[in-house]
């Protein structure tokens, strides 16, 4: 690798922060992007892991949290009632690089943040939060569950939540051929960590 391939973050920490971020405020606008969907982890009741994949919504990197939407009726806001503690991973092939974001999970459903949330959403993302019974019910055939006609367009906001992840961990993997970089941010009582790992 010439030394004009290396990217501008290869060796900085601050940089490398930097675009671990930008790379998530870009997943949430850009579907293309490995960023867009992302996998989260939380536990389930009887500590059991549990990792689905979601759509990423919404980024703060100043504030440091990332936020996807889901049903209240699904599992995982129970999971996070029990252990708010919860992870998101993701990896963008093309860019070659891994996040690991571990932090606090918060459930929004009667606030500011749902009705703001729930404002952007379409049509379409809607219908999910519509569908009776809720998400996980058994069925007896596999299109059993009904979708109530829509004259409402809000019908299904009771169902509908925003799960932010306030991050305390970010760890970054990039990898190049020349060697990969690895590091680890913490940050902890409003002091930031950050140090290179072995990869
Ligand atoms: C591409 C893709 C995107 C998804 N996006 C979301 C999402 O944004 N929110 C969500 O709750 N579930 C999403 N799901 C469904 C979840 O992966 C999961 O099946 C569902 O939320 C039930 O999970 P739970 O029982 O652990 O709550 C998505 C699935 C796929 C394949």
């Amino acid at each position: 690798m010439s030394e004009d391939a290396f990217p501008a973050f290869y060796d900085d920490l601050e940089a490398s922060l930097a675009e671990a971020w930008r790379r998530l405020e870009d997943g949430v606008k850009n579907r293309k992007s490995g960023f867009h969907c992302v996998q989260l982890g939380t536990c389930e009741t009887d500590g059991t892991p549990s990792v689905r994949t979601c759509v990423l919504r919404a980024v703060d990197p100043a504030a440091g949290w990332l936020q996807v939407h889901t049903d209240r009726r699904g599992r995982k806001p129970a999971e996070i009632a029990r252990e708010p503690r919860a992870s998101v991973h993701a990896y963008d092939p093309a860019a070659k690089i891994q996040l690991r974001l571990t932090g606090t999970a918060v459930i929004h459903a009667d606030d500011d943040v749902a009705e703001t949330a729930w404002a952007r959403t379409r049509d379409f993302s809607r219908e999910c939060y519509r569908l009776q019974p809720g998400p996980g019910t058994p069925l007896e055939l596999p299109d059993g569950a009904d979708l109530p006609r829509a004259d409402d367009p809000d019908l299904g906001r009771e169902n509908f939540a925003v799960l932010r992840l306030h991050v305390t961990r970010l760890e970054w993997l990039y990898l190049a051929a020349a060697g990969h970089r690895r590091a680890l941010f913490e940050w902890s009582s409003g002091t930031r960590r950050a140090a290179w790992l072995v990869p």
